[in-house]
């Protein structure tokens, strides 16, 4: 039973430049859950992940790993405490190899996955290590992404849009593989447009718009908040 906040933001504001993007949010991910962030365009879902990680212009308030203030703190401290980071534009280097694109990230903490470990988990990248980057398709791009991270010790991984872009079926093996990391302990906030996909992984969701979190909805609870998630969302 998950309890403990591994993930404890108060009162967040964050800024690029002038532009004042997050108006003191707060969210708490507990040990072991899956949290979503769900909300419109710009309502500020990949700010949140960024401000965690300490890549937006300035930040104001509270983010607490583990009861340690990240505020003020560098970014390269910021993974070395265990955060994986797996940003919407996956940055895979088509450059490089499978295995070059995985052994990139330096490992942060003991207790990382091994390449036999990530190779059960994602199939399709196993017997690929020489294969180049470019090469790969979206969903590939988007496991090898998920992959490097796990391989750096990271227990708490931050995820943006895992499933965009990708056919139905990709998603199906997205979605086995996160919830394979759930029951191995990692602790995951994502953020997910599709909040069908989210409802088939996540513990609880947050909704946001404009740079507030406007509602946070047990997974338990989405069918009898599906009216007002589709008017939060707009689908
Ligand atoms: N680098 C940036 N510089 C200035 N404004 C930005 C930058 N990135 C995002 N924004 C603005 O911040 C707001 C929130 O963006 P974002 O966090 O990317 O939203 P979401 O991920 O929910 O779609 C939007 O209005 C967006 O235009
Ligand atoms: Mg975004």
């Amino acid at each position: 039973m998950p309890d403990a906040a591994m993930l404890e933001i108060v009162d967040l504001h964050a800024f690029y430049g002038e532009s004042h993007v997050l108006h003191g949010i707060g969210l708490e991910v507990r040990q072991g859950e899956v949290v979503t962030l769900l909300g419109r365009n710009g309502a500020g879902k990949t700010t949140t992940l960024r401000a965690v990680m300490g890549i937006v212009g300035k930040r104001t308030g509270s983010i607490r790993l583990r009861g340690t203030e990240l505020i003020g703190m560098a970014q390269h401290r910021v993974a070395r405490l265990g955060i994986g980071y797996v940003p919407e534009e996956r940055g895979i280097f088509s450059s490089l190899s499978v295995d070059e694109n995985l052994t990139l990230p330096p490992v942060v903490k003991p207790g990382g996955m091994t390449l036999a470990q990530i190779h059960e988990l994602f199939p399709n990248l196993a017997g690929r290590g020489s294969t180049q980057g470019t090469r790969l398709s979206g969903g590939e791009q988007q496991m090898l992404a998920v992959a490097r991270i796990l391989r750096t010790g990271a227990d708490l991984i931050l995820l943006d849009e895992p499933t965009e872009g990708l056919a139905p079926v990709i998603i199906e093996q997205i979605g086995r593989a996160v919830r394979a990391l759930k029951r191995r302990g990692f602790t995951i906030l994502m953020v997910e447009q599709n909040f069908r996909f989210a409802a088939t992984i996540a513990d609880r969701h947050y909704v946001m718009e404009e740079g507030h979190v406007v509602d946070m909805i047990p997974n338990d609870r989405l069918a009898e908040n599906t009216g007002k998630l589709h008017a939060y969302l707009g689908v």
